[in-house]
């Protein structure tokens, strides 16, 4: 595959609760439909990007058991290729607990499984595939190494390459230099731009703080806020369609980065394809799990 989205990062298998209110610590509650679902925020965002009609190839690791072999099946019915999907013997697939309140809030604890082995060696060997993409996306479920060396692969190559910096860690300042399009939460723009503590947090000024950084465009998504924009002539905070019904936030940000993704692969410009992917991401929060509420090409229609 070239010319389409490349995705390197997590498969995780996503073990998720609903309950009324979340637990505080040292409280036991009760919680119903139980489920067991794909997920990763890499694998996420590959299942959102191609079930909008992009061409995708996922790199990333999965261990040597149900749940990976489930979520090679799953990537590979999305129609993703999933050449440089690695099955690690003797290490399990990658698992987040989640937990969903009555609100469609969540809080989840990962652990890495197989992703933590995801090695420069096998970056390298999709190095063709990396620098033939349209656009790399990137996120921080997988080592920092291993996403910083790939990232140069891309750069060099003159790869746009896109960096969604979740979970929230600070980041070499050599990283953000290459990143082209980074698209940070509130939390992890607050992270990044080492936000005081305690202060109200200012997308705008955030998202200047991260431009000087080196990223031309970044989009701090702001949850039924929308988002908001800043690139070279633009800088806007851009609503975000209301959702019917909020039953589960989780993978909506991966939503929004696979629908831009695919939007700007087709040509879409930025306003556009930031516009598509937030009428995606609202829709995916109206269902349940992190890609169960992921629009299909023939219900978002184009960008
Ligand atoms: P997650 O980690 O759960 O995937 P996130 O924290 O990375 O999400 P958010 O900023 O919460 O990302 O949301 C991403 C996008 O999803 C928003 O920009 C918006 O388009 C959409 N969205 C999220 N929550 C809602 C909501 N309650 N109503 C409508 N749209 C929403
Ligand atoms: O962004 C949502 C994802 O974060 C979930 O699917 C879970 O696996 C965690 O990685």
């Amino acid at each position: 595959m070239s010319g389409g989205v490349v995705v390197l990062g997590s498969v995780n298998v996503d073990l998720v609760l609903r309950c009324a209110a979340l637990p505080q610590p040292g409280q036991t509650v009760h919680g119903q439909d139980f489920q067991t679902l794909p997920g990763g925020k890499g694998a996420n965002q590959a299942v959102a990007a191609a079930r909008l009609g992009a061409p995708v190839a996922f790199i990333g690791c999965v261990g040597d058991d149900d749940f990976g072999r489930t979520a090679r099946a799953v990537l590979a019915a999305e129609g993703i290729d999933t050449t440089h999907l690695h099955t690690m013997a003797g290490t399990p697939t990658g698992v987040a607990m989640i937990l969903v309140d009555g609100a469609g809030q969540n809080c989840i604890a990962l652990a890495a499984g197989a992703n933590a082995l995801l090695d420069t060696a096998q970056v390298d060997a999709a190095a063709a595939l990396i620098e033939g993409a349209a656009l790399f996306v990137c996120q921080l479920e997988s080592p920092l190494a291993v996403v910083r060396h790939a990232i140069a692969i891309a750069h060099a190559a003159g790869v746009p390459v896109l960096l969604n910096p979740a979970p929230a860690q600070a980041l070499p300042a050599d990283v953000l230099a290459q990143v082209d399009v980074l698209v940070p939460n509130e939390t992890e723009a607050a992270v990044l731009a080492a936000w005081p503590d305690g202060t109200p947090f200012d997308a705008a000024v955030a998202a200047g703080r991260l431009r000087a950084l080196g990223p031309r465009t970044v989009i701090v998504t702001l949850g039924a806020d929308g988002a908001y924009v800043a690139a070279d002539g633009l800088a806007r905070h851009v609503p975000a369609p209301t959702a019917a019904r909020v039953v589960d936030t989780t993978g909506a940000g991966d939503t929004f980065i696979g629908a831009y993704a695919a939007a700007r692969c087709e040509g879409a410009d930025l306003a556009r394809a930031v516009a598509y992917a937030q009428r995606a991401a609202s829709l995916s929060v109206t269902r349940a799990g992190a890609t169960g509420g992921m629009p299909r090409r023939d219900e978002l229609g184009s960008p």
